[in-house]
């Protein structure tokens, strides 16, 4: 194992699997500045427990993870998930048992789950997919990297040696659900989730072994991905782009906006969140999402190093002569503002600034309208083939089958 001698991982066993026993009377100071008080009577449980999400991991998850890392049988059981991508393939034989029971019971599907609801978002994504996965690049992708407690975790994690693969490893679970159906049988979405949960599951037991990481850490306990965390990355994913969608005023019904809602609740549900922190609707999530994306957005060094990252992945700039990384600097700063693009260090193009300011509400109103014409408006045009190639970047690989293994070490680094 990686940073680590055994006792220490022994340790860190023990703290998680003692988790779900924790109460807040254990942790010295309150676990944020102000106290919990998001009603639990506004989540899809309808009540709740009251207990600040930030001392809730994810203990089913946490248990089977860490008995299956500590005794080795990771590569064994990455091996034989491999294969296992589509919803309606049966989870493989030959797992330890407690982990198969794991599965079968985390691949079900909410009892709330609504049909008709995915329905009118799979009719969302076939309409404004352009926008939407514009809004899960530079919206939510970039805002992840102002969030100091998902940065740290990524970079100092395994796939922080490797980020372009991080990244279309992380993309994936954006495009999977864009696909049609996603939660149907021969979507990917259900098996890309609980591969996630295991994933995270896995980061909670070995990040407490990277002295890196413990040394710019401000979790209390040093454990990361809590309830509260995910629920944070949960809002800068869909909060953050609906109220952007309907910034650029993207057309579209209340059925396509409830829809888009339910496909992240039963997201949400998928990856480990309990029913009493999911919001039940759009306002309940942006009053959540105030109390604990708005505080949870800051400037960190591994932030800033993603970002440019990010900015300089080979795709986007090889694919395209005209995108540049400032444009797309400038276009981050469009989106989520001065601050946050400070926070993350983006040079910006003074051109650019001022031309997504003026052109891009107009732009998403003819491109509605199918009106534009290539060679009449040069600026259109370019921001016709703008989200193009956005949309390249991070849906082009929806066609393949990526794989989620479960990580054995921390970023070697
Ligand atoms: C892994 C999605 C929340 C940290 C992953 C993966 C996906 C994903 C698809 C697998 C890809 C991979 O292994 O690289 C999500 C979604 C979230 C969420 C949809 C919330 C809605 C978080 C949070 C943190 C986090 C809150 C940290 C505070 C990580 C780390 C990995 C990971 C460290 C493993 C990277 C490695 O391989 O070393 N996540 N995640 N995630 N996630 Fe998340």
């Amino acid at each position: 194992m990686n940073n680590l001698n055994r006792r220490d991982a022994l340790k860190a066993g023990g703290v998680l699997a003692g988790i779900g026993a924790l109460s807040l009377s254990l942790f010295s100071a309150p676990p944020r500045a102000q106290a919990w008080s998001w009603p639990a009577s506004g989540s899809i449980a309808g009540s709740g427990n009251g207990v600040d999400p930030m001392t809730v991991w994810d203990p089913a998850a946490d248990q089977v993870m860490a008995a299956v890392l500590d005794s080795g049988q990771v590569p064994a059981i990455n091996a034989k998930l491999a294969n296992w991508t589509t919803n309606n393939q049966p989870t493989p034989t030959g797992l330890p048992a407690e982990l198969t029971a794991f599965i079968e019971q985390a691949r079900q599907l909410p009892s709330w789950t609504d049909q008709s609801k995915l329905a009118a978002a799979d009719d969302f994504n076939a309409k404004q997919g352009p926008f939407i996965g514009v809004g899960y690049g530079f919206a939510s992708g970039m805002l992840a990297t102002a969030i100091p407690h998902e940065s740290r975790a990524v970079y100092y994690s395994k796939g922080g040696a490797n980020m372009e693969d991080r990244i279309a490893k992380t993309a994936k679970l954006g495009y999977d659900l864009m696909a049609q159906q996603p939660f149907g049988p021969n979507g990917h979405m259900i098996v890309t989730c609980v591969k996630t949960r295991m994933v995270h599951a896995a980061v909670r037991h070995l990040l407490p072994t990277s002295a890196p990481w413990l040394a710019v850490a401000t979790e209390s306990p040093k454990i990361p991905i809590s309830q509260n965390d995910i629920l944070v990355t949960w809002h800068s994913l869909p909060t953050t782009i609906m109220s952007k969608l309907k910034a650029w005023k993207v057309p579209m019904t209340a059925a396509q906006s409830a829809g888009f809602l339910h496909a992240w609740q039963v997201t949400a549900h998928l990856l480990g969140v309990q029913d009493q922190y999911i919001p039940a609707t759009w306002d309940s999530a942006n009053a959540q999402s105030q109390q604990v994306l708005t505080p949870a957005l800051g400037p960190s060094k591994e932030g800033t190093a993603i970002a440019d990252q990010l900015l300089t992945l080979g795709p986007v700039l090889a694919a395209t002569s005209f995108i540049t990384k400032p444009m797309l600097g400038s276009f981050t700063k469009f989106v989520l503002g001065s601050q946050v693009a400070n926070w993350i260090g983006f040079q910006t193009d003074p051109f650019w600034d001022g031309a997504f300011a003026t052109f891009w509400e107009p732009f998403v109103g003819l491109y509605e309208l199918g009106e534009i014409v290539p060679g009449v408006n040069a600026i259109f045009f370019t921001l016709t083939e703008f989200i193009k190639a956005a949309a390249l970047l991070y849906l082009n690989n929806g066609d393949l089958v990526l794989d989620i293994p479960v990580p054995t070490t921390n970023n070697p680094s």
